[in-house]
């Protein structure tokens, strides 16, 4: 087989892991997928800014929308954010020039993501989304794939690297909510708004995208009523490890008789529980399903390493030649008025 030729756009704290993980694992990618996997052209908002990685054997592009569109490349991978604006523009140029595209953005898939699929569906090629959902841990590919033979009656979890790792420092080491977020931020946990963080949009943003997944209705971020953690204090937090619980910010989804329910908030959680035992950056997912019963996955929910781990995921299914249904059913075969999840306000 040729060389898979990617265009890579956004060389922040994704992308720049990405470029490392795909040179480090070179040769295992090649074993695995029986050909070469070779980035060909980047592009990002600073060329002259110094990013840990040897760019110079790329071709740069200043604009991301010419990169989606090179001749040279077999797929764009996206890694700018955003729900709308660049990253929008360049994700339509490549799907519309026929590339297959690799995307960790939620905020945009929350958006936009029914439209992109179809225009992936008439062009048949590949959108995939991986680590738009709880960083490393392969959740999307749980759902459409491993789960393909069970209804599924509820999805929830800790959805937000950032978010959790506030409540846990806040909680162990008693640091003010300020401080956890600088932390999170320096780390490379948070969005480049990390309003989307603690106001519990991101979070959204994933759970819309789980629960097309996992129930086959059309993506509807707007369907979900969201609280945050902005207005949680540490004396909040103390008073419920008095009570004997901790604070995790959830997204559930659920089935119900009049369609389904999608909520992020707060919530207290026993301390026994596994949930609360999830600390730091780390996210769980846990799913209700007929077959399996209960089936939780934990793992790193973001930071770049791990997020390469789920886009690098994708690419290497695309070198395969596996083109996924992008939410689990042919887009064609969902239809927004039957299937939107239910309205909650
Ligand atoms: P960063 O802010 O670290 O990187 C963004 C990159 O996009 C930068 O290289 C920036 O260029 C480039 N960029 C921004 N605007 C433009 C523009 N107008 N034209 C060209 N390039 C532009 O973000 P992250 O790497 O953290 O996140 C990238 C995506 O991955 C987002 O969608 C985010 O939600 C998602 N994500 C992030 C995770 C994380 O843990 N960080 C985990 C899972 C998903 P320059 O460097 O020159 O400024
Ligand atoms: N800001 C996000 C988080 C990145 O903290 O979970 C991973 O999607």
């Amino acid at each position: 087989l040729p060389p898979l030729r990617i265009g890579l756009a956004g060389l922040g704290t994704v992308g720049a892991a990405v470029l490392r993980l795909l040179e480090r694992q070179a040769e295992v990618l090649t074993r695995r997928t029986g050909r070469k996997i070779l980035v060909v052209a980047v592009s990002a908002r600073d060329a002259a800014k110094q990013r840990g990685v040897d760019l110079s054997r790329f071709k740069w592009f200043d604009d991301p929308a010419d990169l989606a569109k090179y001749g040279e490349i077999d797929l764009f991978v996206e890694l700018i954010g955003g729900a709308d604006g660049v990253a929008l523009a360049c994700v339509e140029a490549a799907l519309g020039a026929g590339k297959s595209c690799v995307t960790a953005n939620k905020a945009l898939l929350a958006k936009h993501g029914m439209r992109l699929a179809r225009l992936a569906e008439e062009k048949a090629v590949a959108l995939s989304f991986e680590a738009s959902v709880a960083g490393g841990i392969p959740i999307v590919k749980t759902l459409r794939e491993g789960l393909a033979g069970n209804s599924i009656e509820r999805v929830y979890g800790i959805l937000n690297g950032t978010c959790n790792y506030i409540l846990s420092r806040m909680e162990t080491e008693g640091l003010s909510f300020e401080q956890c977020l600088s932390e999170a931020q320096k780390l490379g946990y948070a969005e480049a708004d990390p309003t989307f963080d603690i106001g519990g949009f991101d979070t959204a943003h994933k759970l819309a995208i789980l629960t097309s997944l996992a129930f086959g209705t059309v993506i509807d971020a707007s369907a979900i009523a969201i609280e945050g953690i902005e207005s949680i204090s540490l004396a909040d937090l103390e008073a419920a490890s008095e009570l004997g619980y901790r604070v995790k910010l959830l997204g559930v989804a659920r089935r119900t008789p009049d369609g389904i329910e999608q909520r992020v908030h707060p919530t207290m959680v026993p301390k026994s529980s596994a949930i609360a035992q999830v600390m730091g950056v780390t996210n769980a997912v846990t799913i209700d399903a007929d077959a399996v019963h209960e089936l939780t996955l934990v793992g790193p929910g973001a930071g770049g390493e791990a997020t390469a781990s789920a886009i690098v995921a994708d690419i290497a299914d695309i070198a395969r030649g596996v083109r996924s249904p992008p939410f689990g059913l042919p887009v064609a075969t969902l239809s927004e008025a039957e299937n939107a999840p239910m309205q909650l306000h």
